[in-house]
């Protein structure tokens, strides 16, 4: 199967051209520092070709809901380094997801202090999950030109951090309506200053952090995630090809490791402009490797790389479910299902306890 032939990326062979997607399982503690049930659960999964870790804050700012990890105390660090640790031990690499949820977080769980974004525009027709339950969103505060400057230093401080907690490397989460994705969208940027108004001006903050990162890593160990084609969050775009073309065309000049794209998930109803498929409308605009994502099982990610579309697919609730998912994919086992009810929060009970092959 091509899908576990090896694969070079950067500098970095890696065994197989499965990834496991980044997935938030809200199982930190209060402090945003990482439990030892973290390390089993990310070992149990050390059979990817490569792990992308849960989105973890760079900031008390970047945090959207409670119990998700944190890279910014001294603790989060050390947490995480017996995670990186014991996953290379197990044969495995793993990058740090670097998360900035913007206006996808409510004050009840930000110490009173309103979520920020680009501008002051509200997610409408959504609920966020806050540990008091359902809450409608709050309108934002907007960023000052300054305090944009200083998210982008506080993901080049969580850079340097993974650095120091022994991840392989690092992506931008720059997908699914987070802060970098509400910069990028017409839908939610209104600014007038350089980070708003033209693509090449709301593209900046999203490059600016990227280049921060190839500052403290190198280009061979920097990825970022993309999806071009999902609203959720209230991710509306008038020209999403151009958008995401224009940036992609700037990635691929910096280069980086891999870039992520994610296929559209959600029902793209009154949307006919947005692309019905990521590797059609982008797959030819980045040279380096390609990881596809969103919906693939063995046989249609099977076809990806066969095809020659994409060079990698990151799989997310198959991963979940499934700890040794190339090994199932290899003898084409019949998969776990993945529970619902045990995603987000809790603790072993759906985190380290789905089955491995006897
Ligand atoms: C429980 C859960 C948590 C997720 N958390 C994140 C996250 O922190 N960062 C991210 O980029 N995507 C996140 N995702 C999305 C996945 O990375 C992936 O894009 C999505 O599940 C589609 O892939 P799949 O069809 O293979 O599951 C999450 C998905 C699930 C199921």
């Amino acid at each position: 199967m091509k899908l576990l032939e090896k694969i070079k990326i950067g500098d970095l062979e890696l065994k197989n051209r499965m990834a496991m997607a980044p997935m938030t399982r809200s199982r930190a503690d209060q402090n945003g520092v990482v439990k030892d049930i973290t390390t089993l659960y990310y070992v149990q999964r050390a059979s990817a070709g490569l792990i992308i870790s849960e989105g973890v804050n760079i900031s008390a700012q970047a945090q959207g809901s409670p119990f998700t990890p944190g890279l910014y105390t001294a603790d989060q660090v050390v947490a995480w380094k017996k995670v990186t640790d014991a996953v290379h031990a197990a044969g495995g690499v793993i990058f740090a997801q670097l998360w900035h949820t913007g206006r996808v977080g409510h004050s009840i769980d930000k110490n009173g202090q309103l979520p920020v974004s680009a501008s002051a525009v509200a997610i409408t027709g959504q609920q966020h999950y806050t540990s008091q339950g359902p809450k409608d969103y709050e309108t934002p505060r907007a960023l000052t030109t300054d305090e944009v400057k200083q998210v982008v230093a506080d993901y080049k401080t969580a850079a340097i951090n993974a650095k120091e907690a022994g991840f392989d490397g690092i992506e931008l989460h720059g997908a699914f309506g987070y802060l970098p994705n509400q910069f990028l969208v017409d839908g939610v940027n209104q600014r007038t200053d350089e980070y708003g108004g033209s693509i090449e001006n709301r593209s900046r903050f999203v490059l600016e952090v990227m280049q921060s990162f190839v500052d403290v890593w190198g280009a061979d160990r920097v990825g970022i995630k993309l999806s071009p084609s999902i609203p959720y969050n209230g991710m509306i775009d008038s020209n999403p090809e151009a958008l995401f073309s224009y940036l992609i065309g700037k990635l691929n000049e910096m280069p980086l490791a891999y870039l992520q794209l994610m296929q559209p998930m959600f029902p793209l109803d009154g949307l006919p402009h947005y692309p019905k498929d990521v590797l059609t409308t982008f797959g030819s605009l980045f040279d380096k490797t390609i990881m596809v994502n969103g919906g693939y099982d063995r046989n249609t990610g099977e076809a990806e790389i066969e095809s020659g579309r994409a060079d990698m697919v990151s799989y997310g609730a198959a991963f979940l479910a499934n700890p040794d998912l190339p090994k199932r994919f290899e003898v084409n086992a019949v998969l776990n299902t993945p529970d619902r009810a045990t995603m987000y929060g809790g603790g072993e009970k759906g985190y380290t306890d789905y089955p491995a092959l006897g």
